[in-house]
């Protein structure tokens, strides 16, 4: 995928922009409220996917006006495409001049990661952000997987339920069985696509990983479930031998302790806990490594390479990493923003946009 083209009006702070990207790095550099990251998201609404601000749609037009336009000019699917998008009531999308029926089924067409600051919640928070990660990265390439995972979340839902009536009602047993049946049948098809993804992820991650550290470090991921528990139960039968054990202490809480729902990818660099002992620097690098390892994934499946949004990623990088992301990410076009005018001083083979007040000047 490659942006050749992308124009904006009356979108957030910008008015009209026009600008033809270059097909590597292109660098957005400015001071801080100056339309930045607003020129990122407007290139990723054309994926299809809701703003990574968790913005609402009507929200992004620019005060006092009543519609917001984009319209993006790309290669992609190995021919010359452009996808307009309107922002009115409705978000409006039109993919080679034919108005589709709705803005989700642009979805696939146009293709790009984001990484933004927010995304460092993969590495510092709790397990459901990185199960969120698995999860929606997984749902882009098998377009079963999120049904499956639906599938499994109502078993979940339907066993707490009848854990908590159980003790007054024991003629639910016999239904409590036939949830947990399909707890386990569904538990055991989404671990298998889990790590199977996460497997191939892995040495993309680790390979990125290493570049951008040069080498000194190595980053490690690796799915765990429960982590007393040691070796994984990826089979219907081991599950369902774990849910039977746990159903005792499960009732107590009305919940169900065990299950892909409560899994974590434990991420380490040389070995240590990167949540826990890992510097800014590093975090910021394995959840970059993470998306980006995300977008190989997808090139490796789709063949499609999607466009990377890098969102103010610069910023606590050492020189020898910055030089990684602007020189050395190979065969794909990236859109970097920054404040530092003196990051560009690195650059070797790019363009670069000046944005003040959302006008490129
Ligand atoms: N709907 C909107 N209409 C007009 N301005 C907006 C709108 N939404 C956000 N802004 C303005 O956009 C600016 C932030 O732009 P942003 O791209 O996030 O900055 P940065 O250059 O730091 O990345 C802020 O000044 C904000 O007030
Ligand atoms: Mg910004």
């Amino acid at each position: 995928m490659i942006v050749k083209r992308l124009s904006i009006e009356n979108f957030r702070n910008i008015e009209k922009m026009n600008i033809e990207p270059c097909d590597r790095v292109n660098v957005i550099y400015g001071e801080n409220a100056q339309g930045k990251t607003n020129t990122l998201e407007s290139i990723w609404l054309c994926t299809g996917c809701k703003s990574f601000r968790g913005t609402k749609d009507k929200e992004l037009i620019r005060f006092g006006e009543e519609k917001a336009k984009i319209e993006l000019d790309f290669f992609g699917f190995d021919r010359n495409q452009q996808m307009k998008v309107e922002i009115e009531e409705k978000r409006k999308v039109q993919l080679n001049g034919i108005q589709l029926p709705s803005a989700n089924k642009s979805l696939g067409e146009f293709l790009a990661v984001v990484f933004s600051p927010t995304h460092l919640s993969l590495i510092k928070q709790g397990p459901s952000e990185r199960r969120r990660f698995l999860d929606t990265a997984i749902g882009q390439l098998r377009p079963n997987y999120a049904s499956l995972l639906t599938k499994y979340n109502r078993a979940v839902t339907q066993r707490n339920a009848i854990l908590k009536d159980v003790y007054h009602h024991p003629e639910l047993l016999d239904t409590l069985d036939i949830w947990e049946d399909s707890l386990a049948a569904y538990g055991e098809r989404i671990l298998n696509y889990r790590l199977s993804y996460l497997e191939k992820l892995k040495k993309e991650v680790k390979d990125i990983y290493s570049g951008l550290s040069c080498g000194k470090e190595e980053i490690g991921l690796r799915y765990i479930q429960d982590e007393e528990k040691g070796a994984l139960c990826e089979k219907k039968d081991e599950l369902l031998e774990v849910l039977k054990a746990s159903r005792k202490t499960d009732m107590l809480t009305g919940t169900t302790s065990f299950g892909p729902h409560r899994d974590d990818i434990e991420i380490t660099i040389n070995g240590i806990s990167a949540r826990r002992f890992g510097s800014q620097g590093q975090q910021r690098s394995c959840a970059l490594a993470l998306k980006l390892g995300e977008a190989s994934m997808i090139k490796k499946i789709s063949t499609q390479q999607p466009v990377a949004l890098l969102d103010d990623v610069m910023s606590e990088l050492d020189i020898s990493r910055q030089d990684y992301i602007l020189n050395h990410i190979k065969d794909w076009q990236v859109f970097i923003t920054c404040c530092d005018p003196n990051t560009i001083l690195h650059l070797k083979n790019g363009k670069t946009f000046q944005i003040e007040n959302g006008k490129v000047i």
